[in-house]
């Protein structure tokens, strides 16, 4: 069985429909990419999977338990963390205390402390400025800060919402590498990307979404050489 599989699920806004009942499945330590077009629909797939929009329809199960609807709270100690779109970090609390805040499942002083050691170690930067306030950092900075939060649940399961926007392009690099070494950790990773040339460079398989539908599915090489995501981005859907 597939350590996560979505059955079905729609996502609407009013009387948008934004996801319209797409399926697909995750198995235990692949990168799978979601790729699509603007407004195809990948935000509202991972927000609704991560509880913070309501599922419409479908179910979604992880881990062999059904996780439809469950709210974050409920979610992260389930081991399933989202770095949303947008480096939503809190720019008036310090690099500290936004990483404590994604940890906010765990109890123990210890598993704590060994969370922050990973997350610094994998961003020594972030443990430089662990003092300063979130605001001052840069964007690329931000973006960083935002993923270490999302891993501070020590999540089984991550979700990774555009995590390369708007960054230089050796920042890009380090976000690309972060993921395979996050793979090499033993983590799960759904990602959304628009360089879609890399995340098919790195990712095991992938689905390509248009209009609130899988469009294609398969191998990253095969998708690749389809020639239908180059479509979907080129506005054919
Ligand atoms: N909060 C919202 N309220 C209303 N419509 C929304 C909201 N968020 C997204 N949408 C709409 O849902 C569709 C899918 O958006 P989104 O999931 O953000 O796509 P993507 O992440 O692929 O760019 C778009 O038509 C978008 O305008
Ligand atoms: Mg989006």
């Amino acid at each position: 069985m597939p350590l996560f599989g979505v059955n079905s699920l729609s996502v609407h806004y009013g009387a948008i429909e934004a996801v319209r009942g797409i399926d697909f499945e995750v198995g235990e330590g692949e990168i799978v990419a979601l790729l699509g077009a603007n407004g195809a629909g990948k935000s509202s797939t991972l927000n609704a999977l991560a509880g913070l929009v309501p599922v419409a329809g479908g179910s979604v199960r992880f881990d062999g338990v059904d996780i439809t609807n469950l709210k974050p709270e409920a979610l992260t100690p389930l081991g399933l963390a989202l770095s949303p779109e947008g480096r939503r970090v809190f720019g008036t609390l310090t690099v500290a205390e936004n990483l404590r805040m994604g940890a906010y499942s765990i109890s123990g002083r210890h598993v704590l402390e060994q969370a922050w050691e990973r997350v610094y170690d994998l961003f020594p930067l972030l443990y430089e400025r662990r003092s300063q306030y979130a605001g001052t950092l840069s964007g690329g900075q931000q973006q960083m800060l935002a993923v270490g939060r999302a891993l501070m649940s020590n999540p089984r399961l991550l979700f990774l919402d555009e995590p390369s926007l708007g960054l230089a392009p050796r920042i890009v690099d380090q976000v690309f590498e972060l993921i395979v070494k996050l793979r090499e950790q033993g983590v799960t990773l759904v990602v959304v990307e628009q360089n879609v040339d890399r995340a098919l460079e790195i990712a095991d398989r992938a689905y390509l979404l248009a209009l609130g539908q899988i469009r294609a599915a398969g191998s990253a090489s095969d998708l690749a050489k389809s020639g239908a995501v180059t479509a979907a981005y080129l506005g054919e859907a």
